[in-house]
């Protein structure tokens, strides 16, 4: 190695990066965030935008992320900057590092509170305390959850303890041993429930309300969620896949990693979809009621229906082992840069930054009881947290990524790291430097308000513009040196 990266640690066996990858990806962004902004930005429109983005911005930067981590072999911080050393580039690319590492922290301290719900609701289908008739008992049980700051943080607190002992474990014995039983669990409990929806009466409404494509339909707001979304569900820019990246052994083929990963949690992002939404219509409910969605409408349709408290459960399990197997990721990042740089055992410094996370979470999590009024240009801490990062930081960060690989790095170590054909590796060089570029920065001039865009009626002259933006880039490029 020409960098300076030691060798680390590997994943055990061979689906080691595929499920730990998968396990990060499909989480609460799939099962409990897709379906509620699916609902707030009317269904089949933003299926499709999001559809886009996976394909489009999604699987590149993943690509890109594991190509970092495992050529820089350590945390986000210092993987890149190995990488952009061995180009001779500016340490500055680090920050890029650090911004992910942060990233992941914030999305954990508000996903502790939403994972702390499936736990208590797990709780509540065993005990029985979900026992109500109609729409507005269920709103009433979800309030008063959250109405004590003392419930509602042991919960958080639960899975804070759980995601740092898993981590604390380490790579192998923790979070590749935990997701290899959790992962398949969590897709059967998924197909039966969706077996469940197909007969429960809604499943017509369901499957129009989520394919019927109706692009005209989409806002500005609404692609940047999708985009955004793009981004949380792959765990994009957040540290998590670069840092599993870099216990990615030599051999396995990042871009075949990438796409597997990108399909799966495409797959689950539909069928929780398809499991959830006969329920709502069945129900007569309404699908944009926000993050409370799926802890309001489900558990009274479950109630409805035979076996509904098996059913319910079952829900509730897979949902607490999706939001597990992606918590463990979130920091994984800060962990591990805390054991290479600050000589920490593993352990503690699980414990530490586990300690430094319950403090932020329970933050978050006061954003529903006492702290629901403490809010800035309408939004509270919880809101907040979650805004900034999967619309501005995680985009942004995925932009900085991109733009590094597209044109900064020496092209030979780079292609070495993929090891993609001619023709493939000329294909993600397209995305890298001009597609997703240009997809994200669209987006948020549109965003912004500084264009208006309609996907629709634009896109030949979307078309044409990329064409012409590669010619001219490709032209300009060699005759801008941007490295000495
Ligand atoms: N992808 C996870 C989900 O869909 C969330 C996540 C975001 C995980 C960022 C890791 C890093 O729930």
């Amino acid at each position: 190695m020409t960098n300076g990266a030691q060798p680390r640690i590997q994943w055990l066996g061979r689906w080691g990066f595929i499920l730990a990858a998968t396990g990060s990806a499909v989480g609460l962004g799939n099962i409990w965030k897709f379906p509620y902004i699916t609902g707030e930005y009317g269904g089949g429109a933003f299926v499709l935008v999001y559809l886009l983005c996976i394909m489009a911005v999604g699987v590149p930067v993943m690509m890109t992320e594991i190509a970092f981590g495992r050529r820089g072999r350590g945390s986000p911080v210092d993987a890149i900057r190995r990488v952009v050393n061995e180009s001779g580039g500016s340490r500055g690319w680090s920050l890029l590092g650090w911004m992910a590492m942060l990233c992941g922290f914030m999305v954990l301290s508000f996903y502790v509170v939403v994972a702390g719900w499936s736990f208590s609701y797990l709780w509540k289908t065993l005990v029985g305390g979900l026992s109500g008739s109609s729409v507005d008992d269920m709103a009433a049980i979800f309030a008063a959850n959250n109405a004590s700051p003392l419930n509602l943080g042991l919960w958080s607190t639960l899975v804070t303890v759980v995601t740092m002992l898993i981590v604390g474990k380490g790579v192998q014995a923790g979070i590749e041993k935990s997701v290899s039983w959790m992962m398949p669990g969590m897709v059967l409990m998924l197909a039966v429930l969706i077996v469940y929806g197909v007969f429960s009466g809604g499943f017509g409404d369901a499957m129009r309300f989520l394919f019927s494509f109706n692009v005209g339909s989409l806002s500005s707001e609404g692609m940047l969620a999708a985009l955004g979304q793009a981004f949380f569900t792959l765990s994009l820019a957040s540290g998590a896949i670069l840092t599993y990246g870099s216990y990615l052994p030599q051999s396995a083929s990042i871009g075949r990693t990438a796409l597997s990963v990108a399909l799966a949690d495409t797959v689950v992002a539909l069928m929780a979809g398809m499991a959830i939404f006969p329920v709502i219509f069945a129900n007569g409910m309404n699908p944009s009621s926000g993050p409370g969605l799926i802890f309001m409408s489900l558990p009274l349709a479950f109630q409805a229906m035979p076996f509904g408290t098996l059913f319910g459960f079952l829900f509730f399990l897979m949902l607490s082992m999706a939001a597990l197997t992606s918590s463990v990721s979130m920091i994984e990042a800060t962990v591990s840069w805390l054991t290479d740089n600050k000589g920490m055992s593993r352990t503690k410094a699980s414990w530490l930054a586990g300690s430094v996370l319950w403090l932020v979470s329970t933050l978050a999590m006061l954003s529903f009881n006492i702290g629901g009024d403490w809010t800035l240009a309408g939004k509270h801490f919880f809101d907040w947290l979650d805004y900034l990062t999967s619309r501005w930081m995680m985009p942004l960060g995925g932009l900085g990524m991109v733009l590094l690989a597209g044109f900064v790095l020496n092209e030979q170590s780079f292609r070495d790291e993929l090891g993609l054909s001619r023709f493939w590796y000329m294909v993600w060089l397209f995305m890298v430097r001009y597609v997703s570029p240009l997809g994200i920065g669209l987006v948020f001039v549109d965003a912004l308000g500084l264009v208006s865009l309609q996907i629709h009626s634009h896109w030949p002259w979307l078309l044409l513009g990329l064409i012409a933006i590669t010619l001219l880039g490709e032209w300009v490029r060699p005759r801008l040196r941007l490295l000495p």
